[in-house]
């Protein structure tokens, strides 16, 4: 017999939803039955970053959280980024760069470059270190992934507006 079932409700990719839970139920198996199959189960320890997710714009291990922490927060999975047919900036460049092998960890790579993309105005090595170490890639050792990668950073840094010129004179001017 099957325990007590319950509800939660949160924003998937856009869309409120309400699904239903066993006590104990992770995100990730939650997600990946209702569709949402770009999200990976690797090492289900919060370890590998395959099942990486935005919560709230956050990326998250989705196998450590249970799925009734997602009540009524936003939850982003890959479907939301791109699709085969139609892929995303950094898909595209992943491509292009010959990054993808056996494709597992991509997702996850993919989101947590989201919210770095999302979050962040500066790309210096340091932050997208501190955001992409959380993702192991077992097949590529990196350094395409890291090529495509910075190619869309790069691109993105390019298009900021310049800062204005500081005044030199009058109230309120920066020193
Ligand atoms: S499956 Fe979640 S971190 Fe590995
Ligand atoms: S491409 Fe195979 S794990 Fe990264």
């Amino acid at each position: 017999m099957k325990g007590n079932i319950n509800t939660v409700s949160f924003i998937l990719n856009g869309q409120r939803k309400t699904f239903n839970v066993e006590p104990g139920e992770k995100l990730l198996a939650l997600l990946r039955r209702e569709g949402c199959r770009g999200t990976k189960y690797g090492c289900g320890q919060g370890t590998c970053g395959a099942c990486t997710v935005l919560l709230d714009g956050r990326a998250v291990y989705a196998c450590l959280l249970f799925a009734m922490q997602a009540e009524g927060r936003e939850v982003r999975t890959i479907e939301s980024v791109g699709t085969f047919e139609n892929p995303g900036e950094f898909q595209k460049e992943l491509v292009a760069a010959g990054a993808v092998q056996c494709g597992y960890c991509i997702p996850g790579i993919v989101m947590s470059a989201t919210a770095l993309m999302k979050t962040e105005k500066d790309f210096d090595e340091g932050i997208v270190k501190e955001y992409m170490d959380g993702n192991l890639c077992r097949c590529t050792g990196y350094e395409k992934i890291w090529v495509a990668l910075r190619r869309v950073l790069d691109r993105k840094a390019a298009e900021k507006p310049a800062p204005k010129a500081a005044k030199t004179s009058g109230k309120g001017a920066k020193q």
